[in-house]
């Protein structure tokens, strides 16, 4: 009861209008947004920053005058306009860098003698044409303040002259003329970690004097292309040397800058090192270059997308205060929730003034910034805990709090279940004439399940458990219930419930309904007692059982699955997420495609869509969704395309073949066809002498459906007319998907401000995104 009620009251003032924005005004929550057209403004979900800062312009060597680049316009002059649809409190900045190419210079640590800025800050008639047009154009887009990422200032004059710059443009700021209705513009500047470095130190006078805040690039310490040992990029502590972020800010904190006017940065992005040895694999172990991407750069979204589709197990080391996996000889190294909450709960304790994003688009579905809120939360409330109790109105607080909790919950309640209901009555008009889903009761399912007993669980899915159960009735049934801590999850629930109350074709898994109690909600299916795909290709002790004509009986099925989907369906959908644990067999062997929480509907008419969201599962997912987010039809064919590869060879998409293991699937079938060795690309157990279907054709159908180019990939009409004739002549397929150098089309998702050369077209590529 104690608990319950101190429950409640932090109940009630986390809800209470007054303390949540008076308290949200003093602690900053800041992000960069790096201007492309790859990362829609629209998609940041403004809502959890209170600022926003948009990068990046340049300065002319020429009028030291900004330079906003043209193709940028655009993202600029609507930038605050839409951040503010979320979010209308959001006070939205313009970053000034020093150009590409030196900023890429500068965070590889090395001198850049030709600077513009440099030379801009020599002069005082060249800073008053900088400070003039950085005024006139950050009004002129709607921003309501300046940030200046210069990375890093190299000379000692530098520093002397950024005093001088700060000085006048604190001034020009506050004596601008503008209407009563605008507020001041803020000044805000990235520093490096420390205060001084080399024999330089940050003209911290003036900086207290006039900036906002400075935020500390708490992060890039060590880079694969500098370094070849592993490293902690973003270290908060480090046992072994001073380049970290604790040691830095207490540098700052020493040299007198205000904890009140210092943000600390969280880096959206990591790090992958080629291991020497792989088992030699914490930090600090030898290492071979880069991994993964060009410059091993990898945005957050990209690594827990890499890393569930290898389902790598992510390590903690709480010394450094930094996340890591190894997947073979891969290490990366990166922040998640862990790290981010450890750095949250330090800068709070530190008492600084907020924390500062790079970039906020490389957040997967926001992980990160919730983890950050709620760790920052979570240090509010035991502020606001100590106050309370010395309050005397406690007692009517309790009462209060009791009466809004219980009216919260009941309608949280309602709330729930009318959202199902509602959803479930709109899509079954379009079902009329198709059984409708049945609601089955709580205690229904509980009593099915053997109270969801362990014995009963068939397996964990992408949002949660599935358990076998068994009705009264006799029927059997699998239930999925969704964990309750996944928000994402239910996002897929409600798609699932829509979609496949729609569909129904013998080779889907059939929705018998769902159940629907306060935060559970349950999906019921027909049970299918001979498992799913998976358990049969790559296990060396049942892959008997599924013999060769078993398996053309599967591909068939999984086919016609496909041609209903995508064909004969009165919609058209694309499921996005086939593979070989989502094909499950019912007693006679049948393939049924299950799992349609990553599906997307599509109008008869719509050729391709996009999405911000990475979903799908590595080794199934065509390169346009992975480079671009594109997915059409073809999507789907190209994960049949890598099925079949699987059928016909046993052999897993995550694992290297050929030659010095250095081949993909894809790559490794692809090589064997040309090389007329199909043969050995082949399960020798599985004999396709009785068969029509014959193994090498097979392996030249798929080798079509992963081709780069969605285009070149037959559409599932043409699979199967070529998979059901023996005579019809097969095109002759090309270099498959992800072929070449591994991942290097990947280089693209990366994310810091990293480059590899000073090659400005190379380092466009490697912008953050
Ligand atoms: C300014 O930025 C644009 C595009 O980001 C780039 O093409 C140009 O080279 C930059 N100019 C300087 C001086 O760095
Ligand atoms: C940069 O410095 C180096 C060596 O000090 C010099 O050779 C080079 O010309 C300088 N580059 C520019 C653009 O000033
Ligand atoms: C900056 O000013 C100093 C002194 O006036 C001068 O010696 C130096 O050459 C100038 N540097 C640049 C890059 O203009
Ligand atoms: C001030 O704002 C009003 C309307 O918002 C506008 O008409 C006027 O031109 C503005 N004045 C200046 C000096 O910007
Ligand atoms: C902090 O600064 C003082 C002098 O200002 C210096 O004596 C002391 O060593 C510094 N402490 C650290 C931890 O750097
Ligand atoms: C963190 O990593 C270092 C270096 O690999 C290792 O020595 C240390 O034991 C690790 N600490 C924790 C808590 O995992
Ligand atoms: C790291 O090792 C790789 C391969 O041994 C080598 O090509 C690269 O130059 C090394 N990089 C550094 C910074 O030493």
């Amino acid at each position: 009861m104690e608990s319950k009620t101190i429950h409640l009251i932090l109940l009630f003032i986390f809800i209470s209008p007054q303390f949540h924005s008076s308290y949200a005004q003093t602690w900053i929550r800041a992000g960069y947004w790096y201007a492309s057209g790859e990362s829609p403004i629209p998609d940041i979900n403004s809502a959890l920053f209170t600022h926003l800062i948009c990068g990046f312009a340049n300065v002319s060597s020429s009028s030291y005058q900004l330079i906003i680049p043209s193709a940028d316009q655009q993202y600029y002059s609507s930038f605050t306009e839409i951040v503010k649809r979320k979010n209308p409190s959001i006070i939205t900045l313009l970053s000034i860098w020093n150009g590409q190419a030196s900023t890429a210079q500068g965070i590889l640590g090395e001198k850049v003698n030709s600077s513009v800025l440099s030379s801009m800050l020599n002069q005082s008639s060249s800073r008053s044409s900088f400070i003039e047009s950085s005024i006139q154009i950050a009004r002129r887009y709607g921003f309501w303040g300046i940030d200046l990422f210069w990375l890093w200032p190299n000379t000692e004059a530098d520093m002397i002259n950024l005093g001088k710059l700060l000085d006048e443009w604190r001034a020009a700021v506050d004596s601008e003329p503008r209407n009563s209705s605008l507020s001041k513009l803020m000044l805000t500047m990235a520093v490096k970690y420390v205060p001084s470095f080399g024999s330089m130190t940050y003209p911290i006078e003036s900086m207290k004097k006039n900036l906002d805040f400075a935020h500390v690039v708490a992060y890039d310490y060590h880079l694969p292309l500098k370094e070849n040992v592993t490293g902690a990029h973003a270290a908060l502590y480090n046992p072994t040397s001073h380049v970290n972020t604790d040691y830095g800010i207490r540098q700052w904190l020493n040299n007198s800058f205000p904890a009140s006017k210092l943000v600390m940065g969280l880096p959206y992005h990591g790090y992958a090192w080629t291991l020497a040895n792989p088992n030699d694999n914490g930090i600090g172990a030898p290492a071979a270059g880069v991994a993964v991407t060009q410059d091993g750069s990898m945005s957050y979204k990209y690594i827990k997308w890499y890393t569930r589709s290898y389902e790598a197990k992510i390590m903690y080391n709480a010394s450094y205060v930094v996340n890591y996996c190894i997947i073979g000889l891969n290490w990366i190294g990166f922040d998640d929730v862990e790290a981010i909450r450890a750095k949250i709960a330090y800068a709070k304790e530190k008492k600084l003034l907020g924390y500062n994003v790079f970039v906020v688009t490389n957040d997967d579905n926001w992980a990160l910034s919730w983890a950050a809120q709620d760790e920052e939360n979570a240090h509010g409330k035991k502020r606001r805990l100590l106050l309370i109790i010395f309050l005397p109105i406690t007692m009517i607080i309790i009462l209060i709090a009791s009466v809004v909790c219980y009216l919260q919950r009941k309608l949280l309640k309602t709330k729930g279940k009318i959202i199902l209901r509602k959803l479930y009555r709109s899509e079954s008009a379009f079902t009329s004439g198709s059984p409708s889903l049945q609601e089955f009761s709580f205690s229904t399912i509980k009593a099915a399940t053997n109270t969801f007993s362990s014995e009963n669980l068939l397996g964990e899915g992408g949002f949660g458990p599935v358990y076998k159960g068994k009705l009264r009735n006799g029927q059997e049934i699998a239930v999925k219930r969704l964990s309750k801590t996944s928000t994402q999850g239910l996002e897929e629930f409600r798609n699932e419930v829509t979609l496949t109350a729609r569909l129904e074709h013998v080779n889907l898994v059939r929705v018998l309904g769902f159940c629907s109690k306060k935060e559970e909600k349950m999906l019921i299916y027909e049970y299918m007692p001979n498992k799913s795909l998976d358990f049969y290709l790559f296990d060396p002790s049942t892959k008997h059982f599924l013999d060769w004509t078993k398996r053309v009986h599967v591909i068939e099925g999984v086919t016609q699955g496909l041609l209903y989907l995508q064909e004969y369906s009165n919609l058209t959908i694309i499921h996005r997420d086939l593979k070989a644990s989502n094909i499950l067999l019912d007693h006679e062997m049948n393939a049924k495609i299950s799992d349609f929480g990553m599906a997307k509907l599509f109008k008869k008419d719509e050729v391709e869509g996009n999405t911000g969201r990475i979903v799908g599962t590595y080794g199934y997912v065509p390169p346009e969704y992975v480079n671009k987010g594109i997915y059409s039809m073809k999507y789907d064919v190209y994960s049949f395309g890598v099925l079949l590869l699987q059928m016909i060879s046993g052999r897993r998409s995550t694992s290297f073949y050929g030659p010095n293991r250095s081949l993909h699937l894809l790559e490794y079938a692809y090589e064997s066809w040309r090389e007329d060795k199909g043969v050995e690309f082949i399960d020798p157990a599985l004999d396709d002498s009785s068969s029509s279907c014959k193994l090498l054709r097979c392996l030249q159908v798929a080798l079509l459906c992963v081709q780069e180019n969605p285009d070149d990939r037959p559409t599932m009409l043409e699979v199967y007319s070529m998979l059901k004739s023996d005579t019809e002549v097969i095109p002759i397929p090309t270099k498959t998907a992800f072929s070449g150098k591994r991942d290097e089309h990947m280089a693209s998702t990366s994310t810091s401000q990293q480059a590899v050369s000073v090659n400005d077209a190379q380092i466009s590529e490697l912008l953050p995104r």
